[in-house]
């Protein structure tokens, strides 16, 4: 008997020293590897009452949602069992160093060829909250999204109460036909996109559409619980006000960042945003309403203008009422006003856990003017006015796909795809917000691959300016790879470089990776190029980024190992076919070497 004494003595210290030693790995907090596999493949749907097949991830619509914890790496395998190539971005996700894995077709890879695949390494950084990963090749982004959703580290928690319970609400575009086929037509003739049939919340139409009322997206909630709603928006090319009826919402994050608290009862979100929002259900047992609403600033009258409904559901013994109740304060279309007092209200939250490290001295300054443009076309028999091909510009460049990708050209040294003088304004400057911008001089654009370089480390200010140029004034949400930035400012009409500035929030100004530049007005944003790569830039509407609203920056190398980009992967997919679907001929807006 004697003898079991010391053994349970020494095992009572070795558990101790053991538990110890879990105490101390658990506040040391290790960042995890983590690993997806994505299965692209062609499948059919019924929506709408009718049935296609679309390319999406793991059979499902949206796709699978990726969660992680701040910090960790996530690599995910691209099977691509489709019948085209394809990319993944991770949108939001500034991949330190990196830019290998960052995805946009011919600015950082080629894409992966059907019958093969490639594995993405996904590092994340000061991330936290709700982001996506989408396609980013041709419109495939369709139906080829899905949420990322990123954890506070171990042993750190939320800069808000705790929630009860959390779920992503992801936003799309449905098209009853392929998507695909209808973008190759639009860029072969040059006219005008079509537009969706739908939209979509996790997947589903909702109650206002024909053969939709049975498969509506329904949130079960309990009474007096609190909800983390992450939502994402993957629309191709429409902003949308989003309100629950009688609930407030309190938006507590964007784009990967926390904001102050902003308690509202609608938001709007434009393509590339992803919110993080608390409800609280406090309101009487019942079924209410969770809209999205198209909105829209332009002219032009041709859009989507359905709303897609899901339903905040009280769990409970009740009898509700016969059909679910509806907000009454969600704007209306054209509400340009709810929309820009909602964006007025964005501020980081700027505390000692989450600072705000807003730029205060600039080495680099850029003024970018953003206009829907017009390409001439052989015997002017486009689609567009006069027979010219609709094209989108900035700073007059409609940007224009190489055939091997820009990271590639660039790191190999390989001259001939790229020219590195993407100007720091536009090449005239003239009213931009006039009414009378219709005359050859300022619609036609030029087509070119023209990006900016950058040294390691400096300090960037970008003026974007949105112009009425053929009275196609609207809002554009300008999207960084790569970065996140601060927008210091916003205004409309033109900007004033003496008064304008004036109004800059130095302080505690919004930390984003996508942000509508006011229609007819203009936004400014700060950020510092620590991040050495290829990085691109672009509208996030669909329409706009393939009309050539893009451009890319270059970040050059520190001086050290560790600001310089890391060693490429062994192996990235081959630049040696066309990708566009459907055949040999290439995209407008794609040059040939
Ligand atoms: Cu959400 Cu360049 O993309
Ligand atoms: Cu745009």
């Amino acid at each position: 008997m004697g003898c079991f004494k010391p053994i349970g003595f020494f095992c009572s210290v070795f558990c101790f020293a053991v538990f110890v030693c879990i105490l101390l790995l658990q506040s040391e907090a290790e960042a995890s590897e983590l690993y997806y596999d994505f299965v692209l493949k062609e499948t059919n749907f019924t929506k709408l009452c009718s049935t296609k097949s679309a390319l999406v991830v793991n059979g499902s619509f949206p796709g699978p949602v990726i969660t992680a914890r701040k910090g960790d790496t996530v690599y995910v395998n691209v099977h691509n069992e489709g019948t085209y190539g394809v990319t993944i971005h991770w949108h939001g996700i500034k991949q330190p160093r990196n830019p290998w894995f960052d995805g946009p077709e011919y600015i950082t890879q080629c894409p992966i060829q059907p019958g093969t695949n490639f594995t993405y390494t996904v590092l994340l950084s000061s991330e936290e909250g709700t982001l996506f990963w989408h396609a980013h090749s041709d419109w495939t982004r369709a139906t080829v999204h899905g949420a990322f959703v990123i954890l506070p580290a171990e042993n750190t928690t939320y800069p808000f109460p705790e929630p009860d319970h959390e779920e992503v609400l992801v936003f799309s575009s449905w098209y009853k036909e392929d998507v695909a086929i209808l973008m190759d037509e639009a860029l072969k003739y040059g006219g005008l996109t079509t537009l969706s049939d739908s939209y979509a919340i996790n997947g589903q139409p909702g109650d206002f559409y024909e053969c939709s009322n049975e498969t509506t997206f329904r949130l079960a909630v309990d009474h007096g619980s609190t909800y983390l709603l992450r939502l994402v928006s993957s629309v191709q090319n429409t902003d949308m006000f989003f309100a629950i009826a009688d609930h407030n919402l309190t938006l507590v994050g964007v784009d990967g960042n926390y904001v102050k608290p902003v308690v509202t009862n609608y938001l709007m979100i434009t393509p590339g945003e992803t919110m993080d929002i608390l409800v609280t259900a406090t309101q009487p047992p019942g079924h209410y309403y969770m809209l999205i609403s198209p909105y829209f600033d332009g002219q032009a009258d041709d859009f989507d203008k359905s709303v897609t409904s899901a339903i905040f559901q009280y769990n409970g013994n009740y009898t509700p009422t016969s059909s679910p109740i509806y907000p009454d304060h969600i704007p209306g279309f054209y509400d340009i006003d709810a929309a820009r007092n909602f964006d007025r209200q964005l501020k980081s939250l700027a505390s000692p856990e989450h600072p705000a490290n807003v730029p205060q001295h600039i080495t680099t300054r850029m003024f970018i003017a953003l206009s829907i443009s017009m390409l001439r076309c052989p015997n002017d028999t486009c689609d567009g006015p006069d027979g010219n091909r609709l094209a989108s510009a900035m700073n007059n460049i409609t940007f224009a796909n190489p055939s091997i990708d820009v990271l590639q050209a660039y790191y190999r040294n390989i001259s001939g795809y790229f020219e590195a003088d993407f100007p720091d304004k536009p090449p005239t400057l003239f009213n931009f917000t006039s009414d009378d911008l219709m005359t050859d001089n300022v619609t036609l654009s030029d087509q070119g691959t023209r990006v900016k370089m950058l040294n390691y480390n400096e300090t960037v200010e970008i003026v974007f300016q949105g112009t009425n140029v053929m009275n196609s004034g609207e809002n554009h949400p300008v999207h960084l790879h790569g970065f996140k930035f601060y927008v210091v400012g916003a205004g409309v009409g033109n900007f004033d470089n003496v008064t304008d500035p004036l109004t800059y929030n130095l302080i505690d100004p919004p930390e984003l990776n996508t942000f509508p530049v006011p229609k007819d007005g203009w936004a400014t944003i700060r950020f510092v190029a620590d991040n050495p790569g290829v990085w691109f830039m672009h509208c996030h509407y669909d329409r706009h980024m393939s009309w050539g609203m893009n451009t890319a920056f270059i970040v050059r190398n520190g001086d050290t190992e560790e600001t310089s980009v890391r060693p490429p992967p062994d192996y990235m997919p081959s630049c040696g076919e066309n990708s566009i679907y459907g055949g040999a001929e290439q995209s407008m807006f794609q040059l040939e070497e």
